[in-house]
């Protein structure tokens, strides 16, 4: 399926089948749950490294394209998203790269963004970041992500009117933490 092939090699094995749920707190589970049978509501995924927030989002991608045949689903790594910056700061809106024309065309879309905290953001990154997700919210669009970070500290390498644009198009966050032991 030509969307899948956008998911990095190392990512296309991971779905909902070989994720194991007993190993993140019961509550965090049933939110899981409900995220994989309603992928169409954006979801910001939290979590210390290796927790499982990648597997979840791709399994999420991959329910999403599954069940919702006619949205746009794209899946961006923290690089992809620079690449865009990059391209558009390069030709400009004559010769926009993909999340700018598709902005610019009018048709709304999910983007999945793995690793939105690992971008590093100058002031006209920044800036270039805000127009791109400000044309994104006026259309209705939604972002899935994961990230390290809790949101108080992307405050700290965002600027707020950009970090208050990805909050406007989340539907939800959950933190992912590991299943406490058993009480002695
Ligand atoms: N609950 C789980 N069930 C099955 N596999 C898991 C689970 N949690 C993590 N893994 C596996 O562990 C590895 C690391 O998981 P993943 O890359 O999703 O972590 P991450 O939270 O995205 O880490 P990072 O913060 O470094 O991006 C992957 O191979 C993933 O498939
Ligand atoms: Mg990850």
């Amino acid at each position: 399926m030509a969307l899948l092939r956008r998911l990095p090699k190392q990512l296309r094995e991971m779905d909902s089948t070989t994720f194991d749920l007993g190993r993140i707190d019961v509550a965090v589970a049933k939110s899981v749950r409900d995220m994989l049978t309603t992928p169409q509501k954006a979801v910001l995924l939290l979590g210390e490294v290796g927790i499982g927030k990648t597997h979840l989002l791709v399994s999420k991608f991959k329910q999403h394209i599954a069940c919702c045949v006619r949205d746009e689903v794209l899946w961006y790594g923290a690089d992809d998203v620079a690449e865009e910056l990059r391209l558009m700061a390069l030709h400009g809106p004559e010769d926009p790269p993909r999340l700018f024309e598709l902005v610019a065309l009018e048709k709304p879309f999910h983007l999945y963004w793995d690793d939105l905290d690992k971008m590093k953001l100058s002031e006209s990154a920044d800036a270039q970041l805000f127009r791109l997700l400000n044309g994104m919210m006026l259309l209705g669009c939604r972002i899935s992500a994961t990230t390290n970070m809790s949101l108080d500290e992307l405050g700290e390498i965002w600027s707020p009117a950009l970090l208050r644009r990805l909050t406007e198009m989340l539907d939800g966050v959950i933190e992912v933490a590991e299943q406490k032991g058993e009480a002695a």
